[in-house]
């Protein structure tokens, strides 16, 4: 097969429920702290109408926060709540329609500050709240669709991981007792959203402050792990991992977005150094740029279905116009991911 054949399995439509896509490409969420108080402003809605315009097929914003006291430490990230920080999403939603994208926001709790134990159920039982209003904020708006948190360590993969979930009560115990926020989380949303509005969950093995941490060891984990999350309404799984070459478990070539959809029968998004010769905590741990890579590794996997949708992160923070340059084989025109491609919001 010749690359230019290849690459269509990229630009394939798809879709689930209401959610129509026009290919298989989602940029991924990317925390860019140019939100001054908050609120998203005309440069946040230029910076996503213009992947928007460059053919992308589903954005997930930058992570974006709930209304509670922890859900946020570090300035300039987006709130998802109040007047001003809502019309600003308004905005970038308005923005990216005009330019024919589709686009979610990616809900997010950045964790306890001491940590998920302190937490007594009056205070789970508001947060969980808090994510719903956000939830309906973001149906009431007209997004497409949400994307909750649930990976990398924050409060939802707080929850998850028995290093730092040592409750002793319900959301607390083995594998299935920690995905009990998680899934009172997602079943709250639906229940603010209805059955059409789609919730995609991320989720990941990796923590920020652990890159080697693993949730599950097998795939029957995986199994137990998802199937609360899948009945308490999850559409489409977003699967974190930082190779999306790599097997998940010993004796399959299945990556950790491979396993979660034979396991659940549902859609799932694959996301890890898509495009780049190097992964994202290289950028982390020492700030490291990462040079182009090809996609010969990926595209046969989604061909055969492994997965359903493939999101890029620092390629398409780079370099707006990813999406079209791939389609149209303008390889040589790519632009590599380096630090400095932080500094502006283009
Ligand atoms: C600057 C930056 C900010 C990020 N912020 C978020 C975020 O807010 N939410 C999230 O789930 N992942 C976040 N990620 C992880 C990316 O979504 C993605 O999973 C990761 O970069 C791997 O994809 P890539 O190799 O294509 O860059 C961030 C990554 C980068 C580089």
């Amino acid at each position: 097969m010749t690359n230019a054949q290849a690459v269509q399995a990229l630009f394939q439509p798809f879709s689930i429920g209401k959610l129509s896509l026009s290919n298989r490409t989602v940029m991924a969420p990317m925390t860019r702290q140019k939100s001054p108080n908050g609120v998203p402003g005309p440069d946040v809605a230029a910076y996503y109408r213009r992947r928007a315009e460059h053919g992308v097929g589903l954005i997930v914003t930058e992570g974006t926060v709930i209304n509670h006291a922890d859900s946020s430490n570090q300035e300039g990230v987006p709130f998802f709540y109040g007047e001003e920080a809502l019309r600003g999403w308004a905005n970038v939603l308005n923005e990216v329609h005009r330019a024919g994208g589709k686009i979610v926001p990616q809900i997010w709790h950045m964790g306890a500050r001491g940590n998920v134990n302190e937490y007594d159920e009056e205070e789970i039982a508001n947060i969980v709240r808090e994510f719903a209003k956000a939830a309906a904020e973001a149906k009431r708006l007209g997004f497409d669709g949400i994307e909750l948190h649930g990976a990398h360590g924050y409060l939802i993969d707080q929850f998850f991981w028995a290093k730092t979930n040592q409750r002793k009560d319900r959301y607390g115990g083995d594998l299935i007792a920690r995905t009990t926020f998680a899934a009172e989380v997602v079943q709250a949303c639906r229940d603010a959203v209805g059955p059409d509005f789609p919730i995609i969950l991320r989720i990941s093995q990796w923590k920020g402050i652990d890159y080697s941490a693993r949730l599950v060891e097998t795939a029957e984990e995986l199994k137990q792990f998802l199937e609360p999350l899948a009945n308490a309404g999850v559409d489409i799984f977003h699967c974190s991992t930082r190779r999306f070459w790599e097997p998940e478990f010993d004796g399959s070539e299945l990556n950790f977005a491979g396993w979660v959809k034979k396991l659940t029968g549902k859609p799932t998004i694959t996301v890890g150094s898509v495009g780049l010769d190097g992964d994202v905590s290289t950028f982390f741990t020492k700030g490291n740029g990462s040079g182009i890579a090809s996609l010969d590794g990926l595209l046969p996997k989604l061909a055969n279905g492994e997965f359903d949708l493939v999101a890029v992160g620092r390629a398409l923070l780079a370099d707006p116009a990813w999406v079209d340059k791939i389609r149209e084989g303008r390889l040589e025109e790519l632009i590599p991911f380096t630090p400095q491609s932080l500094q502006t919001l283009y």
